[in-house]
């Protein structure tokens, strides 16, 4: 099936490149966050911090990078399924060509997530509100062919890329296959290492990008708004998409290609320790050594940090074995503390990224990291500066 944005893409398709960063917080055109949880284009509204229905709202965009909120394409309607006491997640919507129509399907369900139904609603342009005309059982796992008359399927296998149930809280997603959608489907393949529980993540939507793919989920953290779009490649081993975890890549959607950023690492036990923070030796580390007792009295100073003299991204690989966030301080040449999240890495000697924007000077930056704070920050192993701004 092609993904609506696709379709409003071909229309005004521009030749550019975006930078998408995994993890970063997206504003759309007026500078509000991007309300899109559950989906890549459509998304659920939690603007008012709960999992009742406030609205699914609705997005254009010519390039994926730079948003326009439209319309809400779906809003509460009282004594009726889709009421503001009710639940109404992870929309997407195709659309049908036979009937010159948008389609839209969601999760319905009550507060406490006890009916677990499907919604299905229809209507003429993609950013009005839509009219509800169906609502089914949903309680076991099916997929079903959608009638023949939605669009095109250009691929000859199908891939599904499925999450376990552990609630908000990321998983290892496995992936699928079948050359029929009523199967057999293949075993289950991780589609990231199992350890990393998808980068933090649980998939809500997948589109095709020339011959790759794009992985794309919201992360469910306390409702917060953040995105997760990795680039999926095909492995030459096992046949079957895995994610691509790059801290910053450019996606040119007209071209259908994409690029991963590469940038300058420096490791943590270069920089000077201060208080309580220690090196840590293990063969998970990058050259062996990260720096932890970071926070609660623990510090490290890295100088010669080149800079291009902007807002540049940079990416922070650490651990955190709690099941808690955790999160670290960052001082850029004296200038005032910045926090940034370090949310659960998988175990203790399990090293993920987390990416931060930070303004950088031409030449050599010192930056002070966990200072001034009372809390431990994740173990530090090593950070990756991107001239991506
Ligand atoms: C679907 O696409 C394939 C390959 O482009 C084409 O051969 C086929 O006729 C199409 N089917 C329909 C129903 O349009
Ligand atoms: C940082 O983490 C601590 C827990 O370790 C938490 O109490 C604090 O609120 C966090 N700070 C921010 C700004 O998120």
């Amino acid at each position: 099936m092609l993904p609506l944005f696709v379709v409003l893409v071909i229309a005004v398709a521009l030749a550019r490149a975006v930078v998408i960063v995994p993890g970063a917080d997206w504003t759309d055109t007026d500078g509000n966050p991007i309300q899109g949880h559950g989906a890549g284009k459509f998304g659920e509204d939690k603007s008012l911090n709960s999992i009742l229905f406030h609205a699914i709202s609705c997005y254009t965009s010519t390039d994926l990078g730079t948003w326009t909120r439209q319309n809400n394409a779906l809003t509460p309607i009282a004594g009726t399924m889709i009421s503001d006491e009710n639940v109404v997640e992870r929309p997407k919507v195709i659309f049908n060509t036979k009937n010159s129509e948008y389609v839209l399907w969601f999760h319905s369900d009550n507060s406490d997530y006890g009916a677990a139904m499907v919604g299905v609603a229809t209507a003429s342009t993609p950013c009005t509100a839509y009219l509800l005309y169906a609502s089914d059982n949903n309680q076991d796992f099916k997929i079903s062919m959608l009638n023949a008359d939605y669009l095109n399927v250009t691929e000859q296998i199908y891939y599904l890329i499925a999450s376990h149930t552990t609630g908000w809280d990321p998983n290892p997603n496995k992936v699928f296959s079948a050359t029929s959608l009523a199967g057999p489907w293949s075993a289950q393949v991780d589609i990231a290492p199992e350890n990393v529980n998808t980068y933090n993540s649980q998939n809500a939507y997948d589109m095709l990008l020339g011959t790759s793919a794009i992985y794309m989920v919201s992360l469910p953290h306390e409702l917060s708004v953040h995105y997760v779009w990795f680039p999926l490649s095909w492995s030459s081993s096992s046949g079957l998409p895995v994610i691509v975890p790059a801290d910053v890549w450019d996606l040119n959607i007209a071209a259908g290609t994409y690029t991963v950023e590469t940038g300058t690492a420096y490791q943590a036990e270069s920089g000077t320790l201060g208080g309580s923070a220690v090196i840590l030796t293990n063969s998970v580390y990058s050259n062996g050594e990260a720096v932890g007792f970071l926070g609660n009295g623990g510090t490290l100073t890295m100088k010669n940090i080149e800079g291009i003299g902007a807002d540049q991204w940079v990416a922070l690989y650490y651990a955190n074995g709690d099941s808690t966030y955790r999160n670290t301080t960052i001082s850029v040449n004296g200038g005032a503390n910045i926090v940034v999240q370090q949310p659960p890495s998988g175990g203790g000697q399990v090293i993920q990224s987390t990416p931060v924007q930070l303004n950088l000077k031409s030449g050599a930056n010192t930056l002070v990291f966990s200072a001034d704070q009372s809390n431990f920050a994740g173990d530090l192993d090593r950070i990756i500066v991107y001239t991506a701004t």
